[in-house]
């Protein structure tokens, strides 16, 4: 693709994470706007943009591209701000990186006559030198008009990356969906080392050298069996008498784990079932035993 003058509005850890990445790929980076200058100049310095803009419309004057990079309830504000400001013309792509927002949060940028799209990045962001590299070869989820969208393809490609497209209604429920898979994969590690340290294990080896390769083990047996043939434990091979005891420990413990353990042990149970192979009194005993906090 021709590579487009680049400006940045919100200089946190996506908006450098991706202008690192395409700053790389040769992309010149005309400009970058942040709330606080202090952002807005670290993030010129690490990724060697031309201008630092106090006023986000002269920054998005500056581009071609114009991503808008802040938290997700600040972006139609922004891009408004900009709009009034005359800082949007026909020809210009702009874009948000939201996972939950559609591309009409940025319609008064598409007033100006700019093509507009929701461009979300399906990685973890959280650090510019390592997310520039995991922006590399990812995927990106895709929602506008077909112009838009063509643009926007081309900008994955040029990360090496692939993209899929979505419908503006789907993307709730699509990034709800990714909240699943990674923010509370983090989550269910973070209640695990907890119940570790209960049982005795030292918290500074419960991460690391015990459940990471666990982990990983999880992920290879997912990527190379499927769901729901990577499903392991108890509740895979109808153990009930497993799953009382587990319940009858993590309901000894304040806090929600034990909750949370039949939550999703119902789920896992799903699961199961639906790759079949239980034995046939175990469903029934399972579910009786998830469902009732009484039972056990
Ligand atoms: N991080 C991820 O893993 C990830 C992944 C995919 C998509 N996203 C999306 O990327 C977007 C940004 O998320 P983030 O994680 O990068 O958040 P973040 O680290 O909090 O960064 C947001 C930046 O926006 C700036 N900002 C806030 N209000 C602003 C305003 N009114 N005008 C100009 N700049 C403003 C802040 O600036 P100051 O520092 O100057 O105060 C901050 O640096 C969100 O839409 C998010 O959904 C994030």
């Amino acid at each position: 693709m021709d590579k487009p003058a680049l400006s940045l509005i919100g200089a946190g850890a996506a908006g450098r994470s991706l202008l690192l990445a395409l700053g790389r790929l040769g992309f010149p980076l005309a400009a970058v706007s942040s709330r606080s200058s202090d952002s807005a100049r670290r993030c010129a310095a690490e990724c060697g943009a031309a201008r630092v803009c106090a006023d986000p419309a002269e920054a998005a004057r500056a581009g071609e591209l114009v991503i808008i990079a802040t938290p997700d309830s600040a972006i139609a504000t922004v891009c408004e701000t900009v709009a009034r400001a005359d800082g949007f013309r026909p020809g210009q792509l702009v874009l948000h990186l939201s996972g939950a927002l559609a591309s009409n949060t940025l319609e008064s940028a598409a007033g100006r006559g700019a093509d507009t799209l929701a461009f979300h990045p399906v990685q973890t962001l959280a650090e510019p030198q390592q997310g520039a590299a995991a922006l590399r070869e990812a995927w990106f989820c895709l929602e506008g008009s077909a112009t838009a969208i063509a643009r926007g393809a081309e900008l994955a490609a040029a990360l090496s990356g692939r993209h899929v497209v979505i419908p503006a209604a789907g993307k709730p429920l699509y990034h709800a969906a990714l909240c699943f898979a990674s923010n509370y994969l983090v989550t269910l590690e973070g209640v695990a080392v907890d119940l570790l340290t209960h049982a005795g294990i030292d918290r500074t080896k419960a991460l690391l050298p015990l459940l990471l390769p666990l982990l990983r083990g999880a992920l290879e047996n997912l990527q190379h069996c499927g769901i729901p043939k990577a499903l392991t434990g108890p509740i895979s091979r109808g153990d009930a008498t497993t799953v009382e005891r587990h319940l009858s420990a993590l309901d000894t413990l304040s806090g929600t784990s034990g909750t949370l353990y039949r939550q999703l042990g119902l789920a896992t149970l799903a699961l199961a079932r639906s790759r079949g192979g239980l034995p046939a009194e175990s469903p029934s005993r399972l579910r009786e035993c998830l469902s009732d906090p009484e039972r056990v």
